[in-house]
């Protein structure tokens, strides 16, 4: 099976700062990788550098058979890779129907109806402002926001952080329901649980660099590794 996205030896800086040391990842069609480790690893950099905001200065990151490497964000996610960053980052004055409106993309399978059906906190509240929904429900409008631009892959960073279990159960749904439609999933998960039981690999990530990588029965009985590099 070819990658649908391979990332090889990226290093990234902010400023002076070196975070990404050297990453080596793939990602295979209709896969879920999770992507875990300690706060302040790199995992929300990684996603950063894959989404083309802030760009890796050495190493390669190729969707399919692209150089996305150095291409500005726009034409990323225009390619089909779709965004749910950490902290939602929903626009607080937009209502929930306009969000979906402003970034529907392609023809492809999830149009308006399709993404307001896989999320019914979501139906019932169309013409609410974002700024004024509960977390959980903008968690699920920036899953609905990445999904109407029918990404191939899609990168979420954190899905569950600060949700109710009740809405971690929801997303869990959706993230089969992506499955089944073939989607590839990065998932940088806090919840180790969660992460576990979605993932079809896991890759585990300590000062910039992936340390280890596994399936997730695997690492439900590594009590080592777990112990330490996720602190659990
Ligand atoms: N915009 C920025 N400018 C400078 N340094 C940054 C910036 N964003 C993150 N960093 C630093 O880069 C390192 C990696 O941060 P990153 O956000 O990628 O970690 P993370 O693994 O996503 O952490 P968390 O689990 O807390 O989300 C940290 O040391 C962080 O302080
Ligand atoms: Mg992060």
């Amino acid at each position: 099976m070819t990658a649908m996205l391979s990332i090889d030896d990226v290093h990234t800086y902010y400023g002076d700062s070196y975070v990404l040391q050297g990453v080596t990842l793939e990602l295979k069609p209709g896969q879920v990788v999770a992507l875990l480790g300690r706060n302040g690893v790199g995992k929300t950099t990684l996603v950063r550098s894959i989404a083309g905001l802030t760009p890796a200065q050495r190493g390669r990151i190729v969707f399919r058979d692209t150089d996305i490497t150095r291409m500005p964000a726009y034409r990323i996610a225009r390619m089909g890779i779709g965004l749910v960053p950490q902290g939602r980052r929903v626009f607080k004055s937009l209502s929930v129907k306009e969000h979906l409106q402003v970034t529907a993309r392609g023809d492809g399978q999830w149009n308006f109806d399709r993404v307001v059906g896989l999320f019914p906190n979501l139906q019932s509240r169309l013409r609410s402002l974002a700024g004024k929904l509960s977390g959980g429900e903008q968690q699920m409008l920036a899953a609905a926001r990445a999904l109407v631009g029918n990404p191939e892959i899609l990168l979420m960073d954190e899905p569950t952080e600060g949700l109710a279990p009740l809405m971690v159960r929801e997303l869990g749904k959706t993230i089969e329901s992506l499955k089944a439609a073939g989607t590839s999933i990065l998932l940088v998960e806090q919840q180790l649980a969660f992460a576990l039981r979605y993932a079809d690999i896991v890759f585990i990530m300590s000062k910039g660099r992936i340390v280890h990588s596994c399936t997730p029965a695997e690492l439900a009985k590594d009590s080592e590794t777990k112990a330490r590099y996720l602190g659990v």
